[in-house]
């Protein structure tokens, strides 16, 4: 009730948080009765929503705003300084065309034919040396690979590794603590200027001609000016990195896969485009992957009892709003099937933001991302036959963003077919 709510609100909830960062938002609201209720965390009075109703609260652009929300530790290294992750109004709508515009059909397709033939190789790769392969360590420098040449970023195949580090230290740095969170800022100068420099080229040459560089390079904001290069290099990383973070929805995916051998073998045998959909739809809304989205509170209201108060910073929980037990029957079972005939709900299934992708900040990757899930699936249930080796598949609760301890070891990799 109100007391617990008071009490609670006077400790700092940083470490509990960091310690769960998935279920402690939750948590509390159960245990309060409520969707909404302040809390302490990074010594800030913070608003804590969840649920599909505090999601369509949050998502309205007159109640909250994005200048300032993104605690300075994320902006050092998942967001960069700058990008569309923190533009408002006007501006924001104009450079989230630019993401959107990237996202037509036949882009998405030369992005995944590009991957699929990497798909390829690495199977015949892995078939032929008869080596184990750590899946998460692969599909990301696969992605990576792919998303490069998707974007026209000239990369060559002996550079990918270094690259994947980089893109993969921006990821999985902001929630650590130490020499992980140092490298993670290391990997954000690095990775600025590195793409500071291909905006660079592409302005100077016409080599990036009909690619997602190019369209970076030139485009120019509200007052007609192009893009500082650091700015374009952010908004350039917005494309690349969280491309390479699919490979932890694809190691999700190989996890569920190997977890129920009844939807493998349907994956395996039907080829069914609505069992495919419900299976990716499925590994987004179960695996823990973003917990909260952030933003501040931009005039004071009331909702539900709750004052929210101007300027505060707002978290709405996503993993929490993709378990909760009002909205999704039995959450913490895996079944694609409650995904066959779901009717789309913008505020209830939140795995990458909810909303509209144009008018707000919802990711502008999920086709993208579902593609490449899609994709990796089929490759992993019938380009590949493998085995699945005795490993450590726990998930610890308190590593944001989450993935197997092994990263998920294949062995005995051959060609299927
Ligand atoms: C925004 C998740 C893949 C580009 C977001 C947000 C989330 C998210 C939670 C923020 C929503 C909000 O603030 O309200 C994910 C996850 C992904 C993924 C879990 C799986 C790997 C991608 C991909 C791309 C991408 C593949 C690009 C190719 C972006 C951009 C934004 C964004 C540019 C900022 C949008 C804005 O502020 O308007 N994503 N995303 N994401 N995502 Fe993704």
């Amino acid at each position: 009730g109100a007391r617990g709510v008071r009490f609670v609100d006077r400790l700092d909830a940083t470490v509990p948080f960091l310690l769960r960062p998935y279920g402690l938002l939750s948590a509390r609201a159960r245990r309060f009765g409520r969707d909404v209720y302040d809390m302490r965390l990074l010594m800030q009075r913070t608003t804590c929503m969840t649920g599909a109703d505090a999601a369509e609260v949050f998502y309205d652009p007159r109640r909250f705003v994005r200048a300032g929300a993104a605690p300075r530790r994320l902006r050092a290294t998942l967001f960069g300084e700058g990008g569309v992750q923190t533009l408002d109004g006007e501006r924001h709508r104009a450079r989230k065309e630019l993401f959107m515009s990237l996202m037509t059909p036949e882009a998405r397709d030369d992005l995944c034919d590009i991957a699929a033939r990497l798909w390829r190789e690495r199977i015949a790769a892995w078939a032929a040396d008869g080596r184990r392969v750590v899946l998460f360590d692969e599909v990301s420098e696969l992605l990576c690979e792919a998303v490069c040449a998707w974007t026209g970023v000239p990369v060559t195949r002996r550079q990918v590794p270094a690259v994947t580090r980089v893109l993969l230290s921006l990821i999985d740095s902001p929630a650590a603590v130490g020499p992980r969170y140092l490298r993670g800022r290391a990997a954000r100068r690095l990775a600025d200027r590195w793409a500071a420099g291909h905006v660079v080229r592409a302005r100077e040459s016409e080599t990036a001609e009909g690619t997602a560089l190019e369209r970076i390079a030139g485009f120019t904001d509200a007052d007609g000016l192009p893009l500082p290069p650091q700015v374009a290099a952010v908004e350039l990383l917005n494309v690349l990195r969280p491309t390479v973070a699919v490979a932890r929805f694809v190691v999700f995916s190989a996890l569920a896969l190997h977890g129920n051998p009844s939807w493998r073998r349907r994956l395996q045998d039907e080829d069914v485009p609505e069992t495919m959909e419900a299976f990716v739809q499925e590994v987004r809304r179960f695996y823990p992957f973003f917990p909260v989205a952030a933003a501040r509170v931009a005039r004071d209201f009331t909702w539900r009892g709750h004052h929210f108060q101007k300027g505060r910073r707002a978290l709405l929980d996503l993993h929490g709003t993709d378990h909760d037990p009002r909205l999704w029957d039995r959450p913490e079972q895996f079944r694609p099937e409650r995904f066959l005939g779901w009717e789309p709900d913008a505020y209830s299934f939140v795995p990458q933001g909810g909303g509209d992708h144009y008018e707000g900040h919802r990711c502008p990757g999920e086709w993208v991302t579902k593609d490449l899930m899609k994709l990796s699936i089929t490759a992993l249930t019938r380009w590949a036959d493998y085995t699945v080796p005795a490993q450590d598949l726990r998930i610890p609760p308190w590593s944001a963003p989450a993935l197997p301890k092994s990263g998920f070891v294949i062995a005995q990799v051959r060609l299927a077919n």
